[in-house]
């Protein structure tokens, strides 16, 4: 197919415009038709001596009035190529944002971030010429030839059917590369993504690669992709050029078929002279229109490609519109079953309560499935097995909107935006006062620091990278604590930083444990000791629960672990006594 129907019905409102701007090119043709027929008529006349001073000056005017409206029908139909144009953008680019809101926080299961990326930028951008040009061009192409054959229909029969035969061997010779062109855009896209992953990946770890010395590995390896990408772009452009090269020979072809049988109508007297040039000026019109589509109909093949990827990220499936709230009430995990891919169960019938007001704990060594079950109860994580439910309501049924206002998560490496230390934190509540930011500032004792900075207007970089790791926190902990929901999840929210700011913000976890429920995940079982509950997990199974004194009496997992980290702690102090 050289029009895909379904880009057509997503962006209706380009309808109108790719009309317009058929109509435009036609009256333009008109316009060159009657300067045509002008000036062979004036030729005519000349080369019998019957041309008069009436004559010029009739044939100056058509000719000066046909250049007008072509002037003007150039730049109409550019405005309308134009116009499409931005709907196109804006109806696409509005439809993939408004689909991966509605895809939500687990979009990154179904869709790669560059990926997404690549098709709402160049993707679009390709598509622009697709309505832009090609459209317009693909209905014109059709009507230019049959406006030519009516009129020189009425010159000569012969000498115009011959031309109006030859034109729809341009497209038949299209249609012919199509088929395999088809097959290598769609290639040439996989390609291109894939680079684009590669390189977003390799640039983002750019300092790592760079601290272990694998950036000359990685940049042989990227090396590999972009030389596979070149050959795919090298096709691309011979498939493109020989295209065009035999477009090129069946216009001319044609055009010069048409001359010839002009001539050999005139020689017969079966046309006048001034039909025979006017043959011969109109020729090469009934090919260009099709001759100039297919020079877009590579980029439109390209759009066409990009439209695909466009429509699969689009059609990706949603989860169906949920309409419950989410309910007050403990959160209770039950028979909890969770794989990230078939062959591996990561939970394996975890059953867990977090009481509501509670403070508890999911402690256990690393890789045994704690951050799995945040992002479960995020609804980062869908398709679990068994069931988690808050309140009465299971959590799949909550709108993922009411969740988000109801559960605050913070993981240990908190998302910061480059911008001011107010912006981010309005992130948490858009309409606080000054005074209300600078208040949670103090409770997680940044506010001195941002004070002798330049205040809320501290400007952050990306990711935060001018703040040191504890004040990230420390900071992303201040914006959880203005959003005030009832539930926070805290997943490592203090490795990796230092002891002091460690230190605060188990203080102020251990303050919000009394107003809210607290979910903790760490593996530093010093920060759980006051909980309420504590799970211990080992291999995706709670191995024991309960309180601390309980656990130790246990004398088993949580009780080793306990002893292990204690003696790790107090090595030093230990060895200062001996
Ligand atoms: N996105 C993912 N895709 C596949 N496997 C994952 C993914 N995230 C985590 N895992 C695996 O699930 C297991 C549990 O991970 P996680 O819940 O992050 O552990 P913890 O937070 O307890 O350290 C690990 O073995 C890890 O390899
Ligand atoms: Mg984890």
């Amino acid at each position: 197919m050289m029009i895909d129907k379904r880009l057509i019905r997503t962006v209706r409102e380009s309808k109108k415009y790719i009309a317009w701007n058929v109509i435009y090119q036609w009256i333009s043709l008109v316009a060159n038709i009657t300067m045509m027929v002008s000036i062979a008529d004036l030729l005519s006349r000349l080369f019998a001596n019957t041309a008069d001073r009436e004559n010029f000056v009739c044939t100056v005017i058509v000719v000066a009035a046909a250049v007008g409206i072509r002037y003007f029908c150039a730049v109409q139909s550019a405005k309308m190529g134009y116009l499409s144009s931005k709907a196109v953008k804006k109806v696409l680019r509005e439809k993939i944002y408004r689909k991966l809101l509605r895809l939500g926080s687990s979009y990154k299961e179904k869709a790669q971030t560059s990926e997404i990326v690549q098709i709402s930028v160049e993707g679009v951008e390709q598509l622009e010429t697709y309505f832009g040009a090609y459209l317009p061009q693909f209905f014109y192409a059709m009507l230019a030839p049959l406006t030519l054959f009516i009129v020189l229909g009425f010159v000569n029969v012969p000498a115009a059917a011959v031309l109006l035969v030859c034109v729809p061997l341009i497209p038949a010779a299209i249609a012919a590369v199509q088929t395999w062109a088809k097959k290598l855009l769609s290639k040439y896209w996989g390609q291109y993504t894939a680079l684009g992953d590669t390189f977003l990946e390799n640039l983002q770890g750019l300092t790592t690669l760079k601290i272990y010395r694998a950036d000359d590995f990685k940049n042989d390896e990227m090396n590999v992709e972009a030389e596979k990408f070149r050959k795919i772009t090298m096709k691309v452009l011979t498939m493109q050029l020989n295209s065009i090269t035999i477009m090129d020979l069946i216009a001319y072809g044609g055009a010069a078929l048409g001359i010839v049988m002009s001539v050999t109508q005139y020689s017969k007297g079966n046309v006048s002279l001034a039909g025979c040039l006017l043959i011969i000026m109109l020729s090469a019109d009934f090919f260009i229109p099709m001759r100039q589509l297919g020079s877009f109909f590579h980029i439109a093949m390209n759009g066409m490609a990009a439209g695909q990827k466009i429509f699969r990220l689009l059609d990706l499936p949603e989860a169906e519109e949920k309409k419950a709230d989410c309910p007050k009430g403990d959160i209770v995990c039950r028979d909890l079953h969770f794989s990230y891919d078939n062959d591996r169960e990561i939970l394996s019938g975890v059953n867990m309560t977090f009481k509501r007001g509670a403070f508890t704990a999911i402690v256990g060594e690393s890789g045994c499935g704690k951050s799995t079950i945040s992002a479960i109860l995020t609804g980062r994580n869908k398709g679990y097995g068994g069931s988690v439910s808050v309140g009465e309501t299971e959590l799949s049924e909550i709108r993922e909107a009411d969740l988000m206002e109801n559960i605050t998560y913070i993981s240990h490496q908190s998302y910061l935006f480059k911008g001011t230390v107010r912006d981010n934190l309005l992130m948490g509540k858009p309409d606080a006062s000054d005074s209300e930011l600078w208040e949670v500032l103090e409770r997680v004792n940044l506010a001195d620091f941002v004070r002798n900075e330049k205040g809320l207007d501290t400007g952050l970089s990306e990711k935060a990278s001018n703040l040191s790791g504890g004040q990230c926190q420390r900071l992303a902990l201040a914006r959880a604590l203005l959003h005030d929901s009832p539930i926070y999840i805290f997943d490592e929210a203090t490795s990796n930083i230092d002891v002091e700011s460690e230190n605060d913000i188990m203080n102020e976890i251990q303050n919000l444990a009394e107003s809210k429920t607290v979910i903790l995940i760490s593996h530093r079982l010093v920060n759980v000791v006051k909980a309420d509950a504590i799970y211990v997990m080992v291999n995706g199974k709670i191995a024991e629960s309960g309180k601390h004194r309980e656990l130790l009496e246990n004398k088993a997992d949580y009780e080793k672990l306990w002893e292990a980290q204690q003696r790790l702690e107090n090595y030093g102090k230990d060895g200062a006594v001996q």
